[in-house]
């Protein structure tokens, strides 16, 4: 298999990743939960879990951390426990996924909190004036929410400046990190991010599964799901919590297992082996005429993600060629974010087929990629040739 899925979930993982996933499920119990040396053993490594993510993000206290199911979890936990108010406000991007747009569509529905939406575009993908417009026009805006990066078409938002902006208008910055997180650098102190959702499963490569949040502890949040914490057992209720139950511990080492082997490999050198490959993979498809690329085509300005389509084939039919006839895989369709399908105008079209790189991604990959077009291109054209002639 040629795997170029890489934003989806990065494959394959770090050796390490594996065999830590293993031996923590044989030899260790998740903490506060038994008297063994199994669960005390358990506590000390999550100690030093929580540690690795808050190196990776720069947040100044492990206990800031709080482990997740996902990305996902993280957002809508985050969104979802918000103290809002009916007529509150928040402002997200045009090119959210729903990890993101459908927490905040729920809590319009069900909380009366009005959502505002900054456009994108190609020309201007880091309009900051538009946020800024918003959030004077509007001063009911208590969250501005935003991706890192397109995992459609892999544009890269300025969190810095609209976490900045969103601090100068008194509201709290949200960031999805699921596309960037081990492939830019992420500081939630100089970039003035007060909440952050991390996958472990994408550029972190950890297992699918887990997931880490930051919560400036200045917020103060609602409960949001209830339950066990191995501690203050005797009380009935309890106060606000992210880790509810039995934590999945092999989940959580690997995925720190994952954050050490980014932090030891650098995310520069990951980076530049991936911006390596972008290039040659725009350079590619930019070759055939039938081929048309989405989003800027900036790779400094860009995660390894490229979203395209063929002339005369639907996305999806494509995708299934590409790996039932050649091994290759890649994902097609709408990616879970018809916000950034519609501000590229592929909604209701079939989406695009989207090829992501990762650092185990080699040079053969985009070659059989590219080669594999070409092919199916020509005999295309072969074949409309001989029904006109
Ligand atoms: C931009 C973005 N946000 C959120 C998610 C959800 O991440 P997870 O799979 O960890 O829930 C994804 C996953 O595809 C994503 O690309």
């Amino acid at each position: 298999m040629f795997y170029l899925d890489n934003s989806a979930t990065t494959w394959p993982k770090p050796d390490i990743v594996y065999t830590t996933m293993d031996s923590s499920f044989r030899q260790m119990f998740s903490p506060k939960r038994g008297t063994s040396r199994a669960s005390r053993m358990g506590g000390a490594k999550l100690d030093e879990a929580r540690q690795a993510i808050a190196n990776l993000c720069h947040i100044p206290h492990p206990n800031q951390v709080f482990f997740t199911s996902g990305a996902t979890h993280a957002l809508n936990l985050a969104i979802q426990s918000f103290p809002w108010k009916a007529g509150d406000g928040v402002v997200m991007s045009a090119i959210e996924h729903h990890a993101v747009s459908r927490p905040i569509r729920k809590m319009a529905r069900e909380k009366g909190i009005q959502f505002y939406i900054v456009p994108y575009t190609d020309e201007l993908p880091f309009d900051l004036a538009a946020y800024e417009g918003l959030l004077k026009k509007h001063p009911n805006i208590r969250m501005v929410a935003t991706t890192h990066a397109s995992n459609v078409i892999g544009s890269i938002l300025p969190i810095e400046a609209i976490g900045r902006l969103a601090h100068q208008y008194d509201s709290v910055y949200l960031v999805d990190a699921a596309q960037t997180a081990g492939v830019f650098p992420i500081d939630v102190q100089a970039q003035n991010i007060d909440i952050l959702a991390l996958p472990g499963h994408k550029s972190l490569y950890g297992p699918p599964g887990v997931g880490a949040l930051y919560l400036n502890p200045s917020l103060q949040l609602n409960s949001f799901m209830e339950g066990g914490t191995g501690g203050d057992s005797g009380k009935h209720d309890m106060a606000f919590e992210v880790e509810v139950g039995t934590i999945p511990l092999p989940l959580i080492l690997a995925f720190a297992e994952g954050v050490k082997w980014v932090q030891e490999k650098g995310i520069e050198t990951i980076h530049a082996h991936e911006k390596a490959l972008l290039e040659q993979l725009l350079s590619g498809l930019n070759q055939l005429s039938e081929v048309t690329i989405y989003g800027h085509q900036r790779p400094d300005e860009k995660t390894p993600v490229v979203s395209f389509t063929v002339r005369g084939y639907e996305p999806e039919i494509l995708g299934a060629i590409l790996f039932d006839d050649y091994g290759i895989a890649l994902r097609s369709g709408y990616h879970c974010a018809p916000m950034a399908h519609e501000a590229i105008d592929t909604l209701g079209k079939g989406g695009t087929i989207r090829a992501s790189i990762g650092y185990f991604t080699k040079a053969e990959d985009i070659t059989a990629l590219l080669s594999a077009l070409k092919e199916v291109i020509t005999q295309n054209c072969s074949v409309d040739t001989a029904s006109v002639g």
